[in-house]
């Protein structure tokens, strides 16, 4: 085995080892697709550690794009539970090398489709895709916020960058039995990838695990936070957890953050039976003693454990 393979391999025997890889086709995904070539940049060490790599800085040093924490991939690869012949699409094309994975699950019976907002980071994903012999993805320049309905219904849609809601465009695009997948923050801090399906009229969670995403932009882009607000809640947070004094919260662990809230909303300590389910805004919803509800701009999310 050549060096690159070998540190590729260990990568992959790391992550099934702390049991993030948990199915055949995923794992035979991550040893198939090399990372280093959807990373030209980066050293090959590099491109094999357990971490996101930034690929696109804003002047402002603001990073807008990466190759996401193999970790974490993982993770939402098999919320997805990609089936062969399934369409997907892919929202954050960023690198490519997720759609790559995606692609080699689920064959040539199926289909791959990535959106990306920036000219330039769909050229080099489609240059990384076609080197690494995925030529079939098919990697378009537009606002992912809209879905992509020219090719909809999808069996799965998933997001690799964070939205602040559901936009209704996602649910309306997906096939009858399918998965929507995407990092929600669902309070401010609190963000979650979570695999939704549809029922009846609404979206309900079959899996919800703690994240941190780049944010959304384009048209769909959360707007201005108010800082305030946002200050209020940090407070709030400080006072639950005198222990963290010494950090402002907004640099404590995402997961840690995301305990913190539970435990103060909800007198809870993990996201362990968390169901979250989806209603358009305007449904009139009237919670139980058990739930609690948040209303977004599209969607009014039901919290509660199963
Ligand atoms: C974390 S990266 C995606 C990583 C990628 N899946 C990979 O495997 O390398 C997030 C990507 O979302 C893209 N993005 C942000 N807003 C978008 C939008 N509205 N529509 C489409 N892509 C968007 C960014 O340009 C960025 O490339």
């Amino acid at each position: 085995m050549s060096d690159t393979s070998t540190l590729h391999q260990a990568l992959i025997d790391k992550i099934k080892q702390m049991g993030f890889i948990r199915t055949p086709s995923v794992e035979a995904a991550f040893r198939a697709v090399p990372r280093h070539l959807f990373l030209p940049n980066v050293t090959v060490k590099k491109a094999y550690q357990d971490d996101a790599i930034v690929t696109k800085w804003l002047e402002n040093g603001q990073p807008i794009s990466s190759s996401s924490q193999p970790t974490l991939m993982a993770i939402m690869l098999e919320q997805l539970d990609l089936k062969v012949g399934d369409r997907i699409l892919e929202i954050g094309a960023g690198t490519g090398y997720n759609a790559a994975l995606m692609a080699h699950i689920v064959g040539k019976a199926g289909e791959v489709i990535a959106l990306d907002i920036d000219k330039d980071i769909v050229e080099n994903a489609r240059e990384n895709l076609e080197l690494a012999g995925f030529q079939q993805v098919k990697v378009i320049c537009t606002d992912g916020g809209f879905g992509y309905p020219n090719a909809a219904p999808y069996d799965r849609i998933i997001l690799t960058v964070g939205a602040w809601d559901i936009i209704p465009a996602w649910q309306e695009q997906l096939k009858a039995n399918g998965r929507l997948l995407l990092p929600l923050t669902i309070k401010e801090n609190v963000e979650v990838t979570v695999a939704f399906d549809l029922a009846d009229g609404y979206l309900v969670s079959t899996s919800i695990n703690p994240c941190g995403f780049m944010k959304l932009r384009g048209a769909f882009a959360k707007p201005q936070v108010d800082k305030q607000v946002n200050q209020k809640n940090i407070s709030r947070l400080k006072k639950l957890l005198k222990t963290a004094l010494i950090f402002p919260t907004s640099i404590l662990p995402f997961e840690m953050q995301i305990q913190l809230y539970i435990l103060q909303k909800f007198g809870r300590r993990s996201l362990n039976n968390l169901r979250i389910r989806a209603y358009p805004q305007d449904t009139n919803y009237t919670p139980t003693a058990n739930e609690s509800v948040i209303v977004k701009h599209w969607t009014r999310l039901i919290l509660d454990w199963t």
